[in-house]
């Protein structure tokens, strides 16, 4: 994952793991995000001898069952259920990442595992966001990707109804691996794409889908990054 990606991706995991290496070191317990990304840090991490001792060293849990397999693939045992006391450090993707105002706001959810990665960043003493420069963006919105929502599949219709009786574009995601029909999450929710964009501003939507019963989880984040890692095409990287 990390030699394939691209220049921006691999210049962003490079600089994570920078970042990450001092806590890392001291870190018991590791949380780890989903993606395309994430792969590039796992892998990147696992090619510097003294991080890849730190990581095997740790309990390493993972956001869904494509990390664990992912990490079982190098040889790294992990776990699902997040422990009691917390994670020490947490790292994750994002489809979309708005650094405004010392705050990071993100949309992810594209890998359908947000509600476990959200329990995850909660849970976390330190959470790091590491996008390439194609997810950074102004203000949340402006690349118009989807906030997918987990809906527990009774509240389906009510659901994507009151949706779009606020104005809010929802449709449910199809195509669910090698078969058709809706996208099912790792905790059989059905994934709805919603694109709030320019009817509900973030806060807002986000606090209305925490009150819609049968809403398990949405791909919102405001207030969980620690810290945003920002790779570019020519090499280069930034750190919010
Ligand atoms: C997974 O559910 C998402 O939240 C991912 O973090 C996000 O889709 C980023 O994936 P890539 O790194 O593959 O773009």
């Amino acid at each position: 994952a990390f030699l394939t990606a691209s220049p921006a991706k691999r210049a962003a995991a490079e600089r994570a793991v920078e970042l990450l290496r001092p806590r890392l070191l001291e870190a018991e317990r590791v949380g780890v995000g989903t993606g395309s990304t994430v792969a590039a840090v796992v892998e990147a991490l696992l090619r510097d001898p003294e991080l890849s001792r730190a990581l095997r060293g740790a309990r390493v849990y993972a956001s869904s069952l494509s990390t664990l397999l992912l990490l079982r693939s190098h040889g790294v045992e992990a776990y699902t259920q997040v422990p009691g006391r917390g994670l020490d450090l947490y790292f994750d993707g994002a489809d979309e990442a708005a650094p405004v105002g010392g705050e990071c706001m993100l949309v992810k959810g594209r890998g359908a595992a947000m509600l476990r990665e959200k329990i995850m960043a909660y849970n976390s003493r330190y959470t790091v966001i590491v996008v390439d420069e194609s997810k950074l963006s102004s203000r949340l919105g402006e690349l118009g990707k989807p906030v997918p929502v987990e809906v527990l599949e009774p509240a389906l219709q009510p659901v994507i109804e009151e949706l779009r009786a606020r104005g809010v574009r929802a449709e449910p995601r199809l195509g669910c691996g090698c078969r058709d029909g809706p996208a099912l999450t790792d905790n059989c929710g059905v994934v709805v794409d919603t694109w709030p964009w320019g009817v509900i501003e973030p806060m807002e939507y986000s606090s209305l889908l925490d009150r819609i019963p049968g809403v398990m989880g949405h791909g919102l984040f405001i207030g969980y990054a620690d810290a945003l890692v920002v790779g570019r095409g020519d090499g280069g990287s930034e750190v919010y």
